[in-house]
C-alpha cells in the first residue's frame, strides 16, 4: 500500500484498510511514520478511536496500557502482549506500509 506524506500532518492518527487489516498510521513528523494494528492486544479497543500519542508511546485508553512505537513492546499497563507493527518505506513524497 502507497500513501502520500504530504497527506498527513504532524501527530495525525489515520485508520486504513489494507489486505483485510484494519492499520493505524501515525506520522510523528519528519520521517517518522509508525504502522500498527488498530486493535490492542489486551481486549482489542480501536486504538484509532481510543489510542492517545505521548511522546513515542501510544496508550490505549481502555486499560492504559503503554506500546512502544520504536518496537510494539507493553511497557505498562493491563497486558505484556506487544503490538504488531508493520515496516514502512518512506521515498520522496511516497509511504510504503508492508502488510503480509
Ligand atoms: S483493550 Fe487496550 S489496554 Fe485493554
Amino acid at each position: 500500500m502507497r500513501l502520500k506524506k504530504s497527506d498527513f500532518k504532524v501527530g495525525e492518527k489515520k485508520k486504513i484498510i489494507i489486505n483485510g487489516k484494519d492499520i493505524l498510521i501515525i506520522y510523528l513528523g519528519g520521517n517518522n511514520f509508525y504502522a500498527l494494528d488498530s486493535r490492542c492486544p489486551h481486549l482489542g479497543c480501536d486504538l484509532s478511536k481510543v489510542g492517545v500519542v505521548i511522546r513515542e508511546e501510544l496508550i490505549c485508553q481502555c486499560h492504559f496500557t503503554h506500546f512502544s512505537l520504536k518496537d510494539g513492546r507493553a511497557i505498562k499497563g493491563a497486558t505484556k502482549n506487544p503490538i504488531k507493527l508493520y515496516p514502512v518505506k518512506i521515498e520522496g513524497d511516497e509511504i510504503e506500509i508492508e502488510v503480509k
